[in-house]
């Protein structure tokens, strides 16, 4: 059984960046997840951090254990009152951003996630949940 955590990190600077990337890391090695998937989180991490700043300027990201029939897992979400997204599913599209991105953050950290859903409403903000599970032990 895993020891419950979680922790939450506003982000308004590229040092909160670093800080959420480091603390989701670090959470997913004691979770048991490998060091190459940790790393996977961590860059997802980072890249909803990073839209957080760069579109919103403020947020903030939870990250927290979780148990369910499917084992045991990661949660992070991105939440923020900025702007919002009009259009979610072209914002998943690889190469799409509004602004000098490469528009591969959304779509990227997707691919490096088990789950992942944008809620988001113009002019109100936008949640980002991903899930994470570990790999059941004995298979
Ligand atoms: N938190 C957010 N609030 C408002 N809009 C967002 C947010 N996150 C993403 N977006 C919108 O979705 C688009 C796609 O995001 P994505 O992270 O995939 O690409 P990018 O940030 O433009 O470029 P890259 O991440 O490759 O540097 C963004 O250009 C922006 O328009
Ligand atoms: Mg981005």
């Amino acid at each position: 059984m895993i020891e419950e955590e979680k922790v939450q990190i506003s982000i308004t600077n590229d040092a909160d960046i670093v800080a959420a990337r480091q603390s989701g890391r670090e959470m997913a090695g004691r979770l048991g997840f490998s060091l190459t998937d940790a790393t996977l989180i961590a860059t997802a991490i980072s890249e909803v951090a990073r839209n957080i700043m760069t579109y919103a300027r403020r947020g903030e990201i939870r990250c927290e254990t979780i148990r369910s029939r499917r084992g045991e897992g990661l949660l992070v979400v991105a939440v923020d009152e900025g702007p919002g997204i009009a259009d979610v599913e072209q914002a998943l599209q690889d190469g799409y951003s509004t602004g000098l991105g490469m528009g591969l953050g959304l779509p990227g950290a997707k691919r490096l996630m088990d789950e992942f859903e944008i809620e988001s409403e113009p002019g109100r903000g936008t949640v980002v949940t991903m899930r994470k599970w570990l790999a059941a032990r004995g298979n």
